[in-house]
């Protein structure tokens, strides 16, 4: 039997004494679905993992093959017959242990059966895509999306599958009802917090007219783990870039597909996944890392927003164009209240309009070369604030229409703000910079 091989520490202690070590699930006691709805707690609830030796840290399983006692084994792996719910892996392409450990906790936080991790959030975003769709199929997507995604949906996907797309406003509930073609239309598309117009979306209404089309709903939760927990309010699939917020330390680049078990599978097979057949496979270690960094996810979380919602206020009042969806003002200020998890704030990105981008970039050269408040880089999500023209920078695939379109004004620019100083330590350097600007 293969356990000789490879010895587990089974008789460590193990919140639901379940024994299919590896299993996709999430171990949740008693069942899927998830009952807890906190994501602190779910992960809580999580089965722990153990270090080969007794660690109390999950080993990095350092292979990318696996061995087998007989060789009849090889063939029932191949035929699907044994797999890694009773610890039989074939190869590092396909199912990892480390990497499904921390794809545990990925289901765990965002309250969805199975998830995988990902090289990348685009290889979450285009795995998952090309699994459900196929060509000539048709998607519905939100017109504010993070501009590599737009790219993918506009261009590479009709050039490359003949896979169509039609962007619309989430906010206008019946373009989107118009847009869906029952039969053709395979996926609603759209990001919780819009990147970069901070726009909320109505999970659970878009997600029930999509469901009444027969249409999956796939919905990008980059800018909002924690806060908002997508599959809970109806969505179908949640993708992630894991490089940003979930990693904190701007030094990863990862993603996750968070879904059903089949969806998982489907992905993984030998013939017809997008995961086994284009291999945007996670790398172990880079796996183990975003596993310690997940339990201090909702510390990071809280304080990105406190301090995103204290510099929002302020700059208000200020006179400042701002858009922040924890302003009482903010249009969206109340679904995003209505549909949050409690106590995680509202988000750790805000958006200052200063109308032209000559004004965007005088602020942002000021706050980084003399202030010292932040950096000029796109991303978000780090430990020190991040500011990009998204105009410029992460939206510039859209055209000039799109963009306009997609509610991105030339001045726009998101700030994603950091915990790194002291509060007032960081308010008086943007205080500085707004004065040298003369606001
Ligand atoms: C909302 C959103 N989704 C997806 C991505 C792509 O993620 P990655 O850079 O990890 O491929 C980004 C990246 O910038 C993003 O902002």
């Amino acid at each position: 039997m293969t356990t000789e091989l490879k010895a587990h520490n089974s008789s460590l202690p193990c919140l639901n004494n379940n024994n299919d070590k590896f299993s996709y699930e999430t171990t949740l006691p008693p069942s899927w679905p998830m009952r807890e709805e906190d994501p602190v707690a779910a992960l809580a609830m999580a089965r722990p993992e153990f270090g080969e030796h007794g660690g109390v840290n999950l080993s990095i399983e350092n292979s990318i093959t696996f061995t087998v006692m007989e060789a009849e084994t090889m063939r029932k792996m191949f035929e699907g017959e044994l797999g890694p719910e009773r610890d039989f892996f074939i190869y590092s392409r396909h199912f990892h242990p480390t990497v499904m450990a921390l794809s545990r906790q990925m289901a765990a936080l965002e309250g969805t059966e199975a998830a995988y991790c990902t090289s990348s959030g685009m290889a979450a975003i285009s795995s998952v895509l090309l699994q459900l769709v196929s060509s000539g199929g048709h998607i519905v997507a939100s017109r504010t999306l993070y501009g590599g995604t737009h790219a993918l949906l506009s261009h590479f996907l009709p050039r490359v599958c003949n896979i169509t797309t039609t962007f619309v406003d989430v906010k206008e509930h019946e373009m989107v009802r118009d847009a869906m073609v029952e039969g053709k239309t395979k996926v609603l598309y759209f990001e919780t917090v819009a990147n970069p117009t901070l726009t909320v979306a109505n999970v659970p209404a878009l997600s029930r007219m999509a469901h009444k089309k027969g249409v999956t709903v796939v919905v990008d939760n980059t800018f909002s783990p924690m806060i908002i927990s997508p599959v809970r309010l109806g969505a179908d699939i949640v993708v992630h870039s894991c490089s940003k917020f979930i990693s904190g330390g701007a030094d990863i680049i990862a993603g996750a597909v968070c879904g059903s078990k089949s969806l998982v599978n489907s992905m993984m097979d030998l013939h017809q996944g997008t995961l086994m057949l284009l291999g945007p496979t996670m790398n172990a270690k880079v796996a183990s890392e975003l596993s310690q960094r997940i339990p201090h996810l909702s510390l990071r979380m809280k304080e990105h927003s406190h301090r995103a919602l204290v510099f929002a206020q302020r700059m208000k009042n200020l006179g400042l164009k701002v858009i922040y969806p924890g302003l009482n003002d903010h249009p969206d200020h109340h679904l995003l209240s209505s549909i949050a998890n409690k106590d995680y704030g509202y988000g750790g990105v805000l958006c200052i309009d200063m109308g032209t981008e000559e004004r965007a970039n005088s602020l942002m050269n000021i706050l980084q070369n003399h202030t010292h408040f932040g950096l000029m880089a796109v991303s978000l999500g780090f430990f020190e604030t991040l500011m990009s023209c998204s105009g410029s920078s992460t939206s510039s695939e859209l055209n000039g229409e799109e963009k306009e379109l997609a509610g991105i004004s030339p001045g726009l620019i998101r700030m994603s703000v950091g915990y790194v100083g002291t509060l007032e330590q960081k308010w008086s350097q943007l205080e500085k910079a707004l004065l040298k600007m003369k606001i």
